[in-house]
């Protein structure tokens, strides 16, 4: 920890580069963890792919909308108050987040690089005009959704997470499949904002993540498990042109190799503690 502080207190321009891990103390869960993690629960084939809105949109949008429900009512944690706590104190940093919910936003960073786009800039999946995004996304409730997801292999279904408390508002319509609306200019089925697996990353965010990390002095790789690509390449960019990299993981991940001080833990309890131990007790929030 002690290495790592004295890292930042020196750094002039820092690149935090951020995954689900980040969010995932804020309730949103994480796509690769063991139990908990989405992919575990749900089919990513018949979910995040251009085939699977085109086979079952219907299926694909209410599984989004309930992800997004699910963001919209998660609040920032002590990690990503941190991060902003980080932009505010070094000349130039930028966050570069693989993550789709908007909790960097809520938490005050300024303008983080959204690789993997937002849950709140859906646009026409014909035209790709952006779409105005529904008013209160329904909240399907998980267990139907899993119940609902295509089997994984060997048959086997788990749900994501335990069913939210009674008295979350009421499912729309027919619960588990959420008709996508139309676009208001092509009338064609409006999509959810997200990158899917098989789809290019936006070339103005990759662009200036690159950018950012091949100036930077310091990255900050927190809570990814570093296993997709084009993003998991950014810290690696950050080291060959000379960066120092700390990991924040409780867990091993492939970018131990490329970290020069890894931080064993949860980010919501690494994150402040490393800005306190960087900068004093006071931190700028
Ligand atoms: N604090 C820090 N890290 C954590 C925490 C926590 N509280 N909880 C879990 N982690 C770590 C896990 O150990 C794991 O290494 O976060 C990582 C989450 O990894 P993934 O679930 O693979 O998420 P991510 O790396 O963001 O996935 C990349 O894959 O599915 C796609 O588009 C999706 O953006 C996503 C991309």
């Amino acid at each position: 920890m002690r290495e790592a502080a004295a890292l930042l207190a020196q750094a002039r321009r820092v690149v935090v580069f951020t995954g689900a891990g980040i969010s995932a103390e804020s309730g949103v869960p994480t796509f690769r963890d063991a139990l908990t993690g989405l992919w575990r629960s749900f089919d990513a084939r018949r979910l995040a792919t251009p085939d699977a809105f085109r086979d079952d949109p219907a299926l694909v949008w209410g599984w989004y909308e309930w992800r997004r429900a699910t963001a919209g009512r998660a609040r920032p944690n002590a990690g990503h108050v941190a991060v902003a706590a980080i932009e505010a104190r070094v000349p130039h940093a930028v966050v570069v987040t693989q993550n789709v919910d908007d909790l960097h936003e809520r938490a005050g960073s300024v303008a983080p690089i959204h690789l993997h786009g937002s849950l709140s800039a859906p646009r026409c999946s014909a035209c790709a005009r952006p779409a105005p995004l529904p008013a209160e996304p329904p909240l399907p409730d998980a267990t139907s959704l899993s119940a609902e997801a295509p089997p994984l292999s060997g048959g086997a279904t788990l749900r994501a997470e335990p069913p939210l408390p009674s008295g979350t508002p009421d499912e729309h319509g027919d619960g588990r499949r959420v008709a996508p609306p139309r676009c208001a200019h092509c009338a064609g089925p409006v999509r959810p904002g997200v990158v899917w697996f098989g789809e290019a990353l936006p070339s103005a965010a990759l662009e200036a993540a690159v950018e950012a990390a091949s100036a930077c002095d310091l990255l900050l790789t927190v809570g990814t498990s570093g296993l997709v690509y084009p993003a998991a390449e950014i810290p690696r960019v950050a080291a060959r042109f000379g960066a120092l990299v700390v990991q924040v993981n409780p867990e091993e991940t492939p970018l131990d190799a490329v970290a020069d001080v890894n931080l064993r833990g949860p980010a919501a309890q690494v994150l402040p503690a490393l800005v306190r131990a960087a900068w004093g007790a006071a931190d700028p929030a």
